[in-house]
């Protein structure tokens, strides 16, 4: 992430800094202890001053283990909406590294939250509106992925009723990769995004009221709550290179080739022990001899999970917008029979879909059961003659 500077702030780092005669409390978010990125934040009250300490609500996962090994689809549509933006979120898969929800909110929450374990990524399906934070505004739209990193104070406030999210959670850090960037940084040249696609919190609105204020802190894996006697956004200023902030994937270039590029050409952040593409629309492979669809892969080493977001790849058998496939690891997977004939001289995809792959196995919930399509399983067999079309996500 590139420098940014919302607010007031001194002129140096740790002097006295006083609004209206009062000295501004001074706190230093910062990841890796103090080697990590940091931004430095300027309180009206200490960041610790709480009135009263709730109850702690531990998480609890509902977990499936399926009594057999296959490639999965799981098929999001029926789920209802309904939630707020924290307690709607709904798990579908999750491991040490990666938690995946889905969210279709349509309540307001009054309290504040915070994940104080780790980072967290929405990505915007449908609705638009604003994530409220310590660090000023985020407005989001459909196709943005919003990164929240863990320390940062928020609220959402929805602008519809036809919201749906993706909802990433995980212990590490997101990031850009690390050959997108140089060695001070900046994205280079080949990446397939800038600097200037990246949008950190435009407005900051320094909130000075008191009464109660609930804030919910997410730790040891669990939700903590607080009630605090002021407003939190009482941030005056604020400067550095940890901030929530969003990119559009109408932003990606993607990277096309003469003939089929692998997946990382898409890819768009790292995490640990994962990675977070987009397939994003974009001309296909131009060689007369090219096969613009993958060819098959065996992933002996990560799990591949897929949502489809918009476009026109719902001509691959059975998989339509808001559908989730998961190929997992130890099974080879690649475009079912007669898509590869069917696609040959396809000039362009309109599709979109955002992938994660994560290195070790994904866990499944009952929420994912209950969505399950067996019948996907057995998709690649085909009797002859069967109508095909085609999708050139991986
Ligand atoms: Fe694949």
């Amino acid at each position: 992430m590139r420098y940014a500077q919302l607010g007031d702030v001194p002129a140096k780092r740790h002097v006295q800094f006083r609004q209206n005669g009062t000295l501004l409390t001074e706190e230093v978010i910062g990841f890796e202890g103090f080697s990590g990125n940091e931004s430095i934040l300027y309180h009206l009250w200490s960041p610790c001053r709480v009135r009263e300490v709730g109850d702690f609500q531990p998480i609890l996962r509902d977990e499936w283990i399926p009594e057999t090994h296959v490639h999965r689809l799981t098929d999001t549509n029926p789920v209802e909406r309904g939630g707020d933006w924290l307690t709607g979120r709904r798990l579908l898969q999750f491991n040490n590294d990666i938690e995946v929800s889905i969210c279709k909110p349509t309540d307001d929450r009054e309290g504040f939250y915070r994940n104080g374990e780790g980072d967290e990524v929405l990505f915007i399906h449908h609705g638009t509106g604003t994530v409220e934070t310590i660090f000023g505004d985020v407005a989001y739209r459909p196709h943005d992925y919003v990164v929240i990193p863990r320390g940062t104070t928020y609220r959402v406030r929805m602008d519809d009723s036809e919201q749906a999210w993706l909802c990433f959670h995980t212990p590490g850090e997101i990031e850009t990769p690390n050959r997108y960037r140089n060695r001070y940084g900046q994205l280079l040249e080949h990446a397939p995004y800038s600097q200037r696609d990246f949008h950190p919190p435009t407005e900051l609105h320094t909130h000075s009221d008191r009464g109660d204020f609930e804030l919910t802190v997410r730790v040891r894996d669990g939700y903590q709550k607080y009630l605090l006697d002021y407003h939190p956004f009482d941030v005056v200023g604020w400067d550095g290179y940890v901030y929530p902030y969003t990119f559009n994937t109408d932003d990606f270039e993607p990277i096309t080739g003469r003939i089929h590029m692998p997946p990382p050409v898409h890819q768009t952040f790292q995490g640990q022990n994962f990675v977070i593409c987009s397939f994003c629309p974009r001309e296909l492979d131009y060689d007369p001899q090219a096969i613009a669809l993958p060819y098959h892969h065996s992933n002996v080493q990560s799990e591949e999970a897929i949502y489809y977001v918009d476009g026109q790849f719902g001509s691959r058998k059975g998989v339509d917008i808001g559908m989730i496939t998961l190929h997992p690891s130890g099974l080879p997977h690649g475009p079912q029979p007669g898509l590869v004939e069917a696609s040959l001289g396809a000039k362009r995809t309109e599709e979109l879909a955002v992938m994660w792959d994560t290195f070790k196995p994904l866990k499944l919930t009952a929420l994912a059961r209950d969505l399950d399509q067996p019948e996907y399983a057995l998709s690649w067999y085909e009797p002859e003659g069967a109508e095909v079309g085609t999708t050139t996500t991986g």
